[in-house]
């Protein structure tokens, strides 16, 4: 029998009381600075180092305003991230938020739909990072791994082995434990910022401004089009609030990490791209599987640069890897914790304070995808379900305001609803503009998750099971004042 409807929403005070149960407790030792680098980690990758080509296809010169368009659709909804994360310090990010707000069927779509965003990018990103990698040893000792052990089935090999021990030696580091994982991302943050600073520096010393005309060849057409695209570079400042329940100080640390990181990769992306254009075609860009590679080495003719920068590559790859992996092991963690997906797995490793068996479950899944699966289209089926979860969590805050108006905030977007309205239309502008094929593929994926939902999530959520009450019964300890319209024991959701 069931108590709640499949529009019943859990309260943010359980929520947060839950991270503190035993056998749950994830250790909070993530600082400021880190959650930061752990933004700027997830960010700067295939993005700007591969993406980039692509979009200066589409755009021409003009993908320098794609960028600054992409990052303005990313600014609205890092608001909305930054208000909820820092409100809802529970680990699941968008998942969690929309559980609160929208209740669990809404919840349910945005947590499959984050698989897109995580999971499944990062075996795309994983096969990048083996493409980097093999173009690396090709570059420097003119050795490369044989096309059967270094491409998936359909670009004509049999299984991708440096994709494979990337994504498995990653879900090791994971397992080890968050305090190693971010202090080897904060080296890997620190090497890739150095080799963008060395292109921009040889850029900007090589620059000239011939390949700045005719500057946006499609119009306007063009560069909304490759900013749709690009917006693959920015994906990642969201990946900080899959970890809040691991920061040390989340209501101050997250709103300063999530905007951070956003504003710094901005600014490294639209002085790279500058540069670029100012060594290079757009046609020497897009013609190569490493752009930023290409424009030194047949743009400026600076064949040594162009082996550093694909070295840079592989390390902002790796770091990529790791942040966004470790997103999709909290959001996971999440469900499984609410019984949406199996409870068994929502278990914290004791000697690591890691939730070790879903990461090794999730490494193995991942790492299976990554040896056959081809990079190609994934990027669009990523940012169109990124896209959507921007939506859901500017929608969120919109509702949270109504439902829950003294809730504590402690960072609160300004002008809402105003400027979380903006980030929704941004994002359905965006979304917009990718290919019918990928929206096909999207629903798809979300028809599939919705039939899981009905076959397993419904009947094992932890909304259904003994332990929750319904929001109307929920303790009053809680530190947040009861919903006024708690009295429906949250049967009908969200209402206005
Ligand atoms: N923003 C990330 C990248 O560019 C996903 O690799």
């Amino acid at each position: 029998m069931a108590r709640h409807g499949i529009f019943a929403v859990r309260d943010v005070g359980s929520l947060i009381s839950e991270t503190s149960e035993e056998g749950t407790q994830l250790k909070k030792a993530v600082s400021a600075n880190q959650l930061t680098a752990m933004g700027v980690g997830a960010i700067i990758g295939t993005g700007i180092f591969v993406v980039i080509g692509e979009g200066s296809a589409i755009a021409g010169p003009a993908v320098i305003l794609s960028f600054v368009l992409a990052a303005v659709a990313c600014a609205f909804s890092a608001l909305s991230y930054a208000e909820l994360a820092s409100s809802i310090p529970v680990s699941g990010s968008a998942y969690t938020y929309t559980y609160a707000t929208l209740g669990e069927l809404v919840a349910w779509i945005i947590g499959w739909d984050l698989i897109l965003e995580y999971g499944v990018s990062v075996a795309a990103i994983a096969v990048g990072w083996g493409g980097n990698l093999n173009a690396f040893l090709d570059a420097a000792f003119g050795f490369a791994l044989p096309e059967a052990i270094s491409s998936s089935p359909e670009d004509g090999g049999v299984f991708n082995l440096p994709a494979v021990f990337i994504v498995l030696a990653i879900t090791l580091l994971l397992v080890r434990g968050v305090t190693e994982s971010v202090k080897a991302n904060l080296i890997m943050v620190v090497i890739k910022l150095a080799v963008l600073v060395f292109f921009i520096v040889v850029a900007f010393v090589n620059f000239g401004t011939g390949n700045f005309t005719p500057f946006a060849p499609d119009g306007v057409d063009g560069v909304t089009a490759a900013a749709a695209i690009i917006f693959f570079a920015y994906i990642g400042f969201d990946a900080v609030s899959t970890g809040s329940e691991e920061a040390r100080n989340p209501s101050r640390d997250l709103p300063l990490a999530i905007i951070g990181s956003l504003v710094i990769c901005t600014i490294f992306y639209v002085l790279t791209v500058v540069g670029a254009i100012g060594i290079a075609t757009p046609e020497q860009m897009s013609a190569s599987d490493a752009p930023l590679a290409a424009a030194l080495d047949q743009g400026a003719g600076l064949t040594w640069a162009a082996a550093i920068l694909a070295l840079g590559a592989v390390v902002a790859i790796t770091s990529v890897v790791l942040v966004i992996f470790y997103g999709q092991t909290r959001i996971f963690f999440a469900m499984c914790r609410d019984g949406l997906l199996p409870r068994r797995l929502a278990t914290v490793n004791q000697r690591y304070g890691t939730p070790a068996r879903l990461t090794v479950v999730l490494g193995i899944l991942i790492a299976i995808l990554a040896a056959l699966v081809p990079l190609s289209t994934i990027v669009e089926l990523v940012n169109i379900g990124t896209l959507f979860a921007f939506v859901l969590v500017n929608i969120g805050v919109i509702v949270l305001r109504r439902t829950r108006p003294d809730m504590p905030r402690p960072y609160r977007v300004p002008w809402s609803p105003v400027l979380p309205l903006l980030g929704i239309v941004f994002a359905i502008y965006l979304m917009a503009d990718l290919p019918l094929d990928t929206w096909l593929r999207f629903l798809g994926w979300l028809a599939a998750g919705l039939l899981i939902y009905l076959l397993y999530g419904y009947r094992h959520s932890r909304l259904r099971t003994a332990d929750v009450p319904p929001p109307s019964e929920v303790s009053p300890s809680s530190e947040l004042p009861p919903r006024a319209d708690d009295a429906g024991a949250g049967e009908d959701g969200p209402r206005s």
